[in-house]
């Protein structure tokens, strides 16, 4: 049984993050380690933030603070909301931790040992007013793709299009404004990937476990052709760059760039881990000290596959140390508010915290697994929102639950009841639910949110239907061992759900579980329906929770289009469903 290493991208220390990052790399690497937890696979699941560069030094600057306690306090932030969301890391670290830093030092030695990292003269803007160069961020201009007026050196906010900062037209300064710029000549690293493009492709081609999304973007670049890339930037804030354990002369005022030393963090923060007395880091990452036994997988948004899928197996391959690499590199496009991307920058969209001031967890770990943007790009609507919510938690698994509960507190005296033989309807019973169960099952473990999602509402659906049918509160009046036999499969059914649910919707999971009684965490069951829908020992006792799912009523949507924008279309238009 393979350990399984699990890493989501890591979100920039900027600011608490939107939906969209949730959806498309924090939140299904949750349900996939949930998932596997659950099936009894030793996991481990690390996420930190993403803490150097520009858009820490500028967002600090925009708060008033200086840059370490910025970071330390948005740290907190992002690690707390983090888990009010129900996110199980095992370990949440910083990308400006010690570990991180002695970890890219070291691999930054031992390529240029390879001959993989180089010195090379740049020409880069320096402003004479700031006194200072402009790496990325730090220079602004007109995008020379779109004509967007605001484009940043690195990005353009508008087009998406990724920049050189001195493509950008009519350039200043981030900082002063200024457009007293020259070019001047400086000396920075660089890293060798054109030298890496044959290991690379030979590399790539034998993940034949990566989904489609990110060998189609890895095989891009590399058909296009490697090239070499600037890894060092005039900065203060970042990883020092050292060579033999000293400043390296010339880069006394240089950092690491941002994109080199975050990716390594994947492992600075299994360090941090260890050394927090968590377990022995060289088991996931060191194949010389049995990570060859892991399956390592990796969330992110489309946006950051090329540094994933070339720049980072670059570094470790190319160290020629014995280091693990991602298996599956699972990635994701973008959910979009009403026709944009959701932006930090732009602050467009619903932001993390005050999603979850107007609704509970579970409701946006649903929606936004059984909406992800998975496979395409997906479209935030407020209707989506309300019909996965109210139809699918509230109508068919909330209120599965909380009938069965109160009927069995009604009219078993909230006892499991012991009674009664399985009839055929129990038997038809157990046959579906053990086809749906090997579907969710194979959902899950080909990490297939939307599908897994679709599965597991199919079986809420079929325990619907089969107390439709049942009928216990007509069998109560006539054939009290009949009733108790469904009562007892209803039951068994609710706490199968349970298991079954908890990767996405842990909190409502663990309130069914306790209500009935059950373990918590819970295991994965197996395909024996018969056996899993007769588990719970009759006679213990059961509980009926407060209501699992409030609805979302007309007057909520208005009120939050009016505090956050979007526009609800009129109800009942079409299956919001078909809508993505
Ligand atoms: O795009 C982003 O949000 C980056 N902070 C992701 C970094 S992922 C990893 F490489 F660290
Ligand atoms: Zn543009």
């Amino acid at each position: 049984m393979p350990r399984i290493l699990i890493t989501s991208a890591l979100p920039y220390i900027n600011g608490v993050k939107h939906l969209g990052t949730l959806a498309g790399s924090m939140l299904p690497a949750d349900v996939y380690a949930r998932f596997q937890r659950a099936r009894g696979h030793e996991v481990l699941y690390v996420c930190a933030t993403d803490e150097h560069g520009t858009p820490a030094e500028l967002a600090a600057a925009e708060a008033g603070q200086d840059v370490f306690t910025y970071c330390e306090e948005q740290h907190r932030a992002q690690r707390d909301i983090g888990r009010r969301f129900g996110l199980s890391w095992d370990w949440f670290g910083r990308s400006s931790s010690p570990q991180n830093a002695r970890l890219t030092q070291h691999l930054a030695e031992v390529l240029e040992d390879n001959r993989l990292i180089e010195e090379r003269l740049d020409t880069l803007l320096y402003s004479i007013d700031d006194h200072r160069f402009l790496p990325d961020r730090y220079i602004e201009g007109t995008c020379p793709v779109c004509g967007y007026g605001q484009a940043r050196g690195d990005q353009c906010d508008n087009c998406n299009s990724l920049l050189d900062p001195m493509d950008l037209k009519d350039p200043y300064s981030a900082v002063s404004g200024s457009r007293n710029l020259e070019a001047r000549e400086t000396r920075h690293l660089y890293l060798l990937q054109s030298r890496m493009q044959g290991p690379i492709r030979a590399w790539v081609d034998a993940k034949s476990e990566w989904p489609m999304l990110a060998r189609s973007i890895a095989h891009k670049h590399l058909d296009e052709g490697l090239i070499d890339r600037g890894i060092t930037r005039d900065l203060a804030w970042g990883v020092p760059v050292l060579r033999g354990g000293r400043p390296r002369p010339g880069f006394e005022a240089k950092v690491f760039y941002v994109w080199f030393d975050a990716p390594i963090e994947y492992i600075g923060a299994t360090q941090e881990w260890a050394d927090a007395g968590g377990g022995d880091w060289r088991r996931w990452w060191r194949t010389d000290a049995g990570a060859e036994d892991v399956r390592y997988v990796q969330f992110m948004g489309k946006d950051n596959v090329a540094f994933h899928a070339v720049s980072f197996p670059a570094t470790l391959l190319g160290s020629g140390e014995p280091w693990k690499t991602v298996d599956t590199l699972k990635a994701f496009n973008w959910l979009n508010w009403y026709g944009e991307p959701f932006s930090t920058s732009h602050r467009r969209g619903v932001f993390l915290d005050t999603a979850l001031e107007i609704l509970p967890p579970d409701c946006w770990r649903w929606y936004l697994t059984a909406n992800s943007p998975e496979h395409s790009d997906a479209a935030f609507t407020w209707e989506q929102l309300t019909a996965s919510v109210n139809r699918d938690l509230a109508d068919v698994l909330g209120n599965f639950v909380n009938r069965i509960l109160k009927f069995c507190e009604a009219r078993f005296d909230g006892a499991v009841p012991a009674d009664g033989e399985p009839s055929a309807l129990e038997h038809k019973l157990y046959a579906d639910v053990s086809v749906r169960l090997a579907d969710l099952t194979a959902q899950f473990e080909a990490i297939e949110a939307r599908k897994a999602a679709q599965a597991l509402r199919g079986l809420w659906a079929a325990g619907n239907e089969y107390l439709q049918a049942a009928a216990p509160w007509t069998a109560i009046k006539t054939d009290q061992a009949r009733a108790a036999v469904i009562m007892r499969t209803a039951l068994n059914l609710a706490a199968l759900y349970a298991r079954v649910s908890a990767p996405v919707i842990p909190f409502a999971a663990e309130t069914i579980t306790l209500a009935l009684g059950d373990a918590w965490p819970p295991s994965w069951p197996s395909l024996d329906a018969r056996a899993e829908l007769d588990r719970l020992a009759p006679g213990s006792r059961v509980t009926v929770p407060e209501v699992l799912f409030r609805k979302i009523e007309e007057a909520d949507v208005a009120a939050w289009a009016e505090r956050f924008g979007g526009v609800p279309r009129p109800a009942r238009s079409r299956d919001p469903r078909q809508i993505i």
